[in-house]
């Protein structure tokens, strides 16, 4: 790894620079989680076949809540059966040793950093939580943990009545939605940390994006944010990607390769 950027890691530790850690699907690849815009990504309706870019909205789950949610339950349970990697807990463990200097903002909806041991309060889940549910209908602007009485399914396996019945709002009896953001919705505070991500990245000395295609408007919105501010952005993922460029233009670094190798490495640089 380039001296240069080994330099620039272990300044921000030694001055106690504020460091914002940014992931995406990439993150949990090496967890067995497929990736968004990857080959996996498909689901067959009847003859067609959806893309998720179809699939997780608003207007498909109002159209056919029983799809989205066999949808959501076949990837609850592989998200539940997969184990943090290497690189989720690297960012636990900076956490860990950065205490209030350090905060994450994930796309991910698997809960496998909170998993790894990052705390709820320092961990913005800017997606949601598929572990979470709230009413589909708006009643209430309550979230709800997923009812234990939900079983996970196998591909395509239908739901049960009783997993209709616990998918019920414990206000209005309305079906409940997964705690997640669709692609015909748009990012809120009051769900998804709008603008305390964007407060909070004006104040990072260090983005450190992971994982991510750069593909969605908040994240893109953060490198800006960094970017203008004069913090340093390091970007992991062992592809070329929006956030790569924009670590280029600004003094920052690219490290190309897996984030479960790429990630311990950089933290070692920090704190030797
Ligand atoms: P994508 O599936 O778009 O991109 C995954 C990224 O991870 C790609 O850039 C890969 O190169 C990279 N990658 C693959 N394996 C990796 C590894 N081992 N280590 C590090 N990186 C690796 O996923 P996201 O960028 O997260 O939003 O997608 C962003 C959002 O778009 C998702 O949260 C979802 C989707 O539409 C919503 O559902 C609202
Ligand atoms: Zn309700």
């Amino acid at each position: 790894m380039e001296e240069r950027l080994l330099g620039a890691m272990r300044e921000v530790a030694e001055k106690k620079g504020k460091i914002v850690v940014l992931t995406g699907a990439g993150i949990s690849a090496e967890s067995g989680i497929p990736t968004f815009r990857g080959p996996e990504g498909f689901w067959t309706v009847g003859s067609r076949e959806y893309r998720p870019e179809e699939m997780a909205t608003y207007a498909m789950f109002s159209r056919n809540p029983d799809e989205v949610w066999q949808w959501y339950l076949y990837r609850i349970g592989i998200c539940r059966a997969a184990e943090p990697n290497a690189g989720h807990l690297t960012v636990a463990r900076m956490e860990a040793l950065f205490g209030d200097r350090f905060l994450l903002i994930t796309q991910n909806v698997d809960g496998l950093h909170l998993r790894a041991g990052n705390s709820l309060a320092r961990t913005f889940q800017i997606h949601g939580s598929i572990e979470f549910v709230r009413c589909g209908v708006d009643c209430t602007k309550e979230v709800f943990p997923l009812s234990p009485a939900v079983r996970v399914k196998k591909k395509h396996e239908p739901l049960s009545d009783g997993d209709r019945e616990a998918l019920r709002c414990p206000k209005c009896g309305s079906r409940v939605r997964p705690h997640v953001l669709w692609f015909d919705e748009c990012y809120n505070e009051e769900y998804y940390r709008f603008n305390s991500s964007l407060r909070i990245a004006a104040e990072a000395d260090l983005l450190l994006t992971v994982g991510t295609s750069g593909a969605t408007n908040l994240p893109m919105q953060v490198g800006h944010v960094v970017a203008q501010k004069g913090g340093l952005i390091v970007d992991v993922n062992p592809d070329v990607n929006p956030f790569a460029s924009m670590a280029g233009q600004n003094g920052g670094f690219f490290c190309q390769g897996p984030s479960g190798t790429i990630l311990p490495k950089l933290l070692d640089a920090m704190t030797n």
